[in-house]
Order: C-alpha cells, then sequence, then structure tokens
C-alpha cells in the first residue's frame, strides 16, 4: 500500500484523467510539468481474442466493471484522494460510442461530486500530445506520424495545441491491417504486438510486396492492397501459423507496412520541412517501426521523438498531459455536463 503524498503547490494543477475510448480501461494522475504520478491501463486483450477483434457491447460492459477499481488504483498509486484534485479530464472521442460513455459518465460525476473542472480531450490530439510527455521542448514545427489501431496520419504540429491533418488512411488502419493478418492467420488478438515479436525471427526480403501509391500525389496511405497481397500470399505459398516460412512472411508483411509509413512521412518532410519528427499511436511500439522512423531522422538530420511505450497504446497519461496544456492556455469549459461523446475525427 502507498503511503499518502504531500501536495506541494508548486506541482499544481494535479489532474485525474481517464480514458475508455476502445478496448483499454484506464486512470492517471499527473502533475504540473507533465509529472507521472500514476498510469493504470487495465486490458481487455483476454475478452475480445476469442472475436479476433474488439466486440464493442462487450468493451462498454467491461469499463463499466472496471471503472471504480482502474480509478482508485490510480489515486493509490499516486498517494492522493479525489479530493486533493484540482482537474478531471477525459477522452471525449473518437472511440466506441458505449466506450466511450462510460469513461465520460463517471468523469462527470466526479467532476460534478467534487465541483472541479473537467477537461474533454481528442483522442488522437492526446496521443499526439504523448510525445511531450517526456519531452516537452520539441522543435516546431514538427511532423507526427500517428499509428494505431483506428488510425493511421500525419499532421503537422505547429505548436502543443495546434495539430492540422495532413494525411490520413483512405482505408484501413496500419494496426487494423497488422490485427487482420494476424486474426486470419489465427495467431491471437492484438495481432501486431505478435507479428511485432515473430517477424524478428524471420527474413523481411523473402516476400515481395508492392507498396501503395496514390494517384494524385497526396500523402495519404492505403492499407487494403497490402492486406488483399498478404492474403494471396497466404493463400498461393499455403502459409499457415505452424508452416516454417510464417516468420519470413510477417516479417516481410511487417516491413511492407513499416516502408508504407515511412514512405509517406518522408514526402511530407521534403514537402513541409519540420523541425522534427514525432512517432506515436500503438504501433509506435513495433520496434521495426521505432528503428525505421530513427533511421529517417537521423539521415534527415531531424530530431525524431517516440514516447516509451506505455504511452504509445491507450492510456489515460496522455490524456492528462493534454488536458494540462488546455489548463495553461484557459481552454477550460465553464460547464460540462452538455459534454458529448463523439465517435468519429472531428479535425
Ligand atoms: O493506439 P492504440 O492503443 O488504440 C487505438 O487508438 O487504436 O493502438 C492499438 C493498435 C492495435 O492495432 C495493435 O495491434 C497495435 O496498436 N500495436 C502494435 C504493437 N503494439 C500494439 N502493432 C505493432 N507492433 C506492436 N508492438
Ligand atoms: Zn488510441
Amino acid at each position: 500500500m502507498n503511503t499518502r503524498r504531500e501536495k506541494r503547490p508548486e506541482k499544481s494543477p494535479y489532474i485525474l484523467a481517464i480514458e475508455s475510448s476502445c478496448d483499454e480501461t484506464s486512470a492517471a494522475v499527473l502533475a504540473a510539468g507533465y509529472e507521472v504520478l500514476s498510469n493504470i491501463v487495465l486490458s481487455q486483450d483476454e475478452i475480445h481474442a476469442p472475436y479476433g477483434g474488439v466486440v464493442p457491447e462487450l468493451a462498454s460492459r467491461r469499463h463499466i466493471q472496471s471503472i471504480g477499481y482502474v480509478v482508485s488504483e490510480s489515486l493509490e498509486r499516486a498517494g492522493f484522494r479525489l479530493s486533493d484534485m484540482d482537474y478531471f479530464a477525459v477522452t471525449q472521442g473518437p472511440g466506441l460510442i458505449g466506450s466511450l460513455l462510460v469513461g465520460l459518465s463517471f468523469a462527470k460525476g466526479l467532476a460534478y461530486y467534487f465541483d472541479k473542472p473537467l477537461i474533454p480531450a481528442d483522442h488522437l490530439e492526446a496521443h499526439i500530445h504523448s510525445a511531450f510527455i517526456e519531452n516537452s521542448e520539441i522543435p516546431f514545427p514538427a511532423l507526427a506520424l500517428l499509428v494505431s489501431g483506428g488510425h493511421t496520419s500525419i499532421y503537422l504540429v505547429k505548436e502543443k495545441l495546434d495539430a492540422g491533418l495532413i494525411a490520413r488512411t483512405r482505408d484501413d488502419a496500419a494496426g487494423e491491417a497488422l490485427d487482420k493478418i494476424a486474426k486470419f492467420l489465427d495467431l491471437g488478438y492484438p495481432g501486431g504486438p505478435v507479428i511485432d515479436e515473430m517477424a524478428k525471427s524471420g527474413d523481411r526480403k523473402r516476400f515481395r510486396f508492392t507498396l501503395p501509391r496514390m494517384s494524385d500525389n497526396s500523402l495519404d496511405f492505403s492499407f487494403s492492397g497490402l492486406k488483399t497481397a498478404a492474403i494471396k500470399h497466404i493463400r498461393d505459398q499455403k502459409i499457415s501459423k505452424s508452416c516454417t516460412e510464417i516468420y519470413d512472411f510477417l516479417a516481410s508483411f511487417q516491413d511492407a507496412v513499416v516502408r508504407a509509413l515511412l514512405m509517406n512521412l518522408k514526402k511530407g518532410i521534403d514537402l513541409l520541412h519540420p523541425r522534427a519528427l514525432i512517432l506515436a499511436g500503438g504501433v509506435a511500439r513495433n520496434q521495426a517501426l521505432r528503428l525505421g522512423f530513427t533511421e529517417l531522422a537521423k539521415k534527415q538530420g531531424l530530431d525524431g521523438f517516440i514516447p516509451s511505450p506505455e504511452f504509445c497504446t491507450d492510456n489515460a497519461a496522455m490524456v492528462a498531459a493534454l488536458a494540462l496544456e488546455k489548463i495553461k492556455r484557459g481552454d477550460i469549459p465553464s460547464s460540462f455536463l452538455d459534454l458529448n461523446a463523439y465517435a468519429r475525427m472531428i479535425k
């Protein structure tokens, strides 16, 4: 059991943030200077694994069961009580509506009871902001590659709360493509981490994949073609989870996904001449992508910033970090009871 910490005025504001946009229930306590005092993430992987993907109804029900425990645990680890918090923060969207509503309703209840402001956070902005937790002085403008299970986009970050969308995926997100191929091969859910691990033992040059190119020269991504090519390889070469080629196949497929991501990021660098690069989102945990991104940044003479793995996949610390910045700028809603969750990207 943690002992109670002293609330130091110079560390104010103290923020409790909640994230429940998909299948992770998370709560974090953050103090000034991006000091993460706790970041509890309860994954629902075992519930969704039999289905090979997130089942929205099961996700929201599990959030309801877990959220009280996750919030108490985050306070316990931080050594504080709910009444010590100066602000509450919560993910408003995009995400699964049922899942988002659990976090949002819980956070509204806390803010109402303790009579404290509630800061709403955009999930994608929070992912980008995760890069500032460990590096608050990233030079601007920065080009951010955000790669998750639901989104794959490039943003031009002019300053901390000013990220403009430059490119997005026209079909699947990169994480979704990895997860779907893993599901096709019966490798488990989520597939991204499994492929990451298995690809380490394979030869990435063994199977050929042609990278997608947009006819209009845009920086948008597309992963459905790579996914179809992967399924064709699997069928033609009779690849299964028990055959020896699987490692080479996964290494080659993962390499194609990584090359597709970095090819467009490179085009973005040539076009927009940023001063730094950011890699964020769940797929930013991927070791081949981290390596490729770091090499690209080095080659381009740019500083590359990748959050620690715990801040890449969905977590509430990134929500708290974004809220901290909003508080500094005075971007605090005067009323919060009418805040609504949104399913799709709004910026
Ligand atoms: O950001 P995130 O936690 O949730 C969304 O906002 O979507 O990202 C989840 C995605 C999943 O597709 C998962 O397979 C992928 O991130 N992922 C990885 C790795 N860890 C998580 N993909 C590749 N390699 C990893 N190590
Ligand atoms: Zn996410």
